[in-house]
């Protein structure tokens, strides 16, 4: 058959393939989300098979395996006992909580590590809430911010490197950047959780942290998953209000407003892979359903396809681990 375009000799070699790929995954793309809390062993997450609660000593062993690999940033996640849990929060911002505790240690054994924190109070929260519930249900906007400062604050100043607000209260990143600036740490960054939606992938995470919302739902605060538009009044927003970067999340499912996000703005952009993602995945391929090493970097893949710079993802350390060990396709 006489033709003169075949788009098939672009493909006809690993080697060939390879002189074209247009996008990589590498190790420095990946930020590792860690849960901890203050027992002394690991524990399963039963929703997210190969993912624990770790312990101290787990913790430290989870960071040098990661580093082995390549994958030099984390962000950690504590389960609080229920004892520690109040409506205000206030554990959040102990000197001597357990995240700052953490933080602390994990900067004197690994200075060069990057350390990313979490801000919203949904951890600390006796309602499960990110921020605080007024007796009709609200969520309080502006006082939930002052006490977003005080987290933010309390994790600069033990440690974090990067803080990254989740909690989708208007004008926190403004009030947070202030707050930072006026307590000289000009050198930590924002990673705000600009497009972040209502999502029901979240369900396991709740699980790990036990941290589901007692009544209600988080619509009020996170964005109705049918809306693209939306993320670029929130980018907007927090361009002005000084984010570093911005984030969109969960990322799989919302793939297109990634893609109008880079469209739209110069900073890095980050997408979170979250818990439900990894989920699905994990189930499917304990079933023998799908291959874990072929649909991990091909869905690690399409995120960075879409546009994302940095991915938080589960699976950063296993897909690290397979590019070391020269298993994977598209990595670097
Ligand atoms: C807390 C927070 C959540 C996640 C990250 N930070 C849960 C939520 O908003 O309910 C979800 C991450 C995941 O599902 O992996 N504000």
């Amino acid at each position: 058959m006489p033709m003169m375009q075949r788009p098939r000799r672009n493909r006809k070699s690993e080697a060939v393939r390879a002189f074209h790929r247009e996008t990589w995954l590498a190790p420095q793309h990946f930020i590792s989300p860690l849960f901890i809390h203050e027992n002394k062993n690991d524990e399963d997450i039963i929703s997210m098979p190969g993912c624990q609660r770790l312990g101290h000593e787990g913790l430290l062993r989870e960071v040098e395996q990661s580093l082995e690999v390549g994958v030099n940033s984390f962000v950690l996640f504590p389960a609080t006992p229920e004892r520690l849990k109040t409506s205000h929060g206030e554990e959040a911002y102990n000197p001597e909580g357990h995240i700052q505790r953490v933080l602390r240690d994990l900067k004197k054994r690994w200075p060069d590590i990057t350390l990313v924190t979490d801000v919203a109070l949904d951890p600390y929260s006796s309602d499960g809430h990110d921020g605080i519930v007024a007796d009709d249900g609200t969520i309080l906007n502006d006082e939930t911010v002052a006490v977003l400062c005080k987290q933010a604050l309390s994790q600069a100043q033990a440690g974090a490197d990067v803080i990254a607000p989740s909690d989708m209260m208007d004008g926190r990143i403004g009030a947070i950047r202030n707050t930072l600036d006026e307590a000289g740490f000009q050198h930590v960054s924002l990673l705000s959780y600009t497009a972040k939606y209502a999502s029901g992938f979240y369900g396991p995470f709740r699980d790990a942290l036990d941290s589901a919302p007692k009544h209600g739902d988080k619509k009020t605060y996170q964005m109705d998953p049918a809306n693209a538009r939306e993320a670029l009044r929130e980018l907007h927003l927090d361009e002005d209000e000084g984010a570093d970067m911005v984030m969109v999340k969960p990322a799989g499912a919302y793939l297109d407003v990634i893609s109008l996000v880079r469209d739209n703005t110069t900073l890095p952009v980050a997408a979170y892979q979250v818990s439900g993602e990894y989920a699905m995945l994990k189930a499917a391929c304990q079933n023998g359903w799908l291959t874990e090493e072929k649909v991990v970097p091909e869905a690690l893949m399409a995120i960075r396809r879409a546009g994302a710079d940095v991915i938080l993802s589960y699976f950063a350390k296993q897909v690290s681990t397979w590019m070391k060990e020269g298993k994977i396709p598209y990595g670097a």
